[in-house]
């Protein structure tokens, strides 16, 4: 029955009406904060790139925790920059690196606040590459998939051993999921999640990222490992197969170029996904802001509003302490 019967302004008179009626919302549960913790500093660093993002000292784990927690979000997730690299990224792996110590810290700070840890050599390695290297006969370098696949899991298994809820392999590797989750039930970690970076596209968009986490690959780039953003199909291979390595979770990444991507791994899958909006997505957002062009909490809120739209469960997003205060 079309108009003037049918008229979709009725159920948009009143705001009461709109909220009755609204299909998607944001809560805070639904956010989770990335955090670089850097084994090097005593106070907080800020990130250019990234306005309103700071590294941070370990000594703040604990603080960041109780305000995460206090905020009600969804949790955490941690990326760490060790003092020293090395050709392997060994380092990811040492207890006494950032990320484990911050997981005690915040995990003893804040009990129930879920601890998320991002599982990936590219902090650790001298060239920045999420992998082991190997040389070809011609000369050729590249990422080495299976040697890599060893010193993921035992980064996994420090994180595990400090006490993360979940760990987050980011690496792009065939197969690590399995690997982790080998290593991790091998050793009686039966109980520790994987959310799994299952659809990485190789991004223009983790630009400020890398300043953040101080991961610019020295030479090349990700595209022999991560997804070519011309791609959807591959996007529901790559979750099966995560799944069937036995993720819990299923990340999209970047979120705002690839909403569609998003919906249809939502589709493709029972588990619970996630969408990362990225460090680039944020850069672009607070740029427009302080040049006056937009209205951050509204922009902020419609960004969030758009990815859980599209099929995110959670966000991981740079924007969730703001968006958590303006939620309430
Ligand atoms: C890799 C990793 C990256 C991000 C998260 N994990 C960078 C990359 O793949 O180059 C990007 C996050 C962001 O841009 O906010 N460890």
């Amino acid at each position: 029955m079309p108009f003037p019967v049918e008229r979709p302004r009725r159920l948009r008179r009143t705001s009461a009406l709109r909220a009755l009626v609204r299909e998607t919302v944001v809560t805070p549960r639904d956010l989770v904060l990335p955090m670089f913790f850097h084994a090097g500093l005593v106070e907080p660093r800020p990130i250019a790139t990234m306005p309103g993002v700071d590294q941070l000292p370990v000594s703040h784990a604990a603080r960041a925790a109780r305000e995460a927690a206090t905020l009600g979000l969804g949790g955490v997730m941690l990326f760490g920059l060790p003092v020293a690299k090395d050709e392997r990224g060994e380092r990811g792996a040492d207890p006494d690196g950032p990320v484990p110590r911050a997981i005690r810290e915040m995990k003893s700070a804040a009990p129930g606040l879920v601890v998320m840890a991002d599982v990936c050599v590219d902090e650790y390695t001298t060239h920045g590459h999420c992998g082991v290297l190997r040389t070809a006969p011609d000369g050729a370098v590249d990422v080495d998939n299976d040697a890599t696949l060893d010193v993921l899991s035992r980064i996994a298994l420090a994180y595990a051993e400090a006490g993360a809820d979940v760990v987050a392999p980011s690496d792009m590797m065939d197969g690590r999921v399995g690997a982790i989750r080998a290593a991790l039930d091998g050793v009686g970690f039966t109980d520790t999640a994987i959310l799994s970076y299952a659809v990485k596209y190789a991004s223009a968009f983790y630009g400020p990222f890398r300043d953040a986490a101080d991961c610019a690959p020295q030479f090349g780039d990700r595209a022999g490992y991560q997804m070519d953003p011309g791609n959807a199909r591959e996007a529901s291979r790559e979750a099966r197969l995560d799944e069937q390595e036995g993720a819990d979770m299923l990340m999209v990444k970047p979120a705002l170029p690839y909403l569609d991507v998003l919906s249809k791994v939502r589709e493709a899958t029972s588990l619970p996904v996630a969408a990362y909006n990225v460090s680039g997505e944020y850069a672009m957002l607070k740029a427009a802001v302080s040049a006056g062009m937009l209205d951050e909490p509204r922009a902020v809120l419609e960004v969030l509003t758009s990815i859980r739209r599209a099929g995110a469960d959670f966000i991981l997003t740079y924007h969730a302490a703001f968006a958590a205060g303006l939620l309430g």
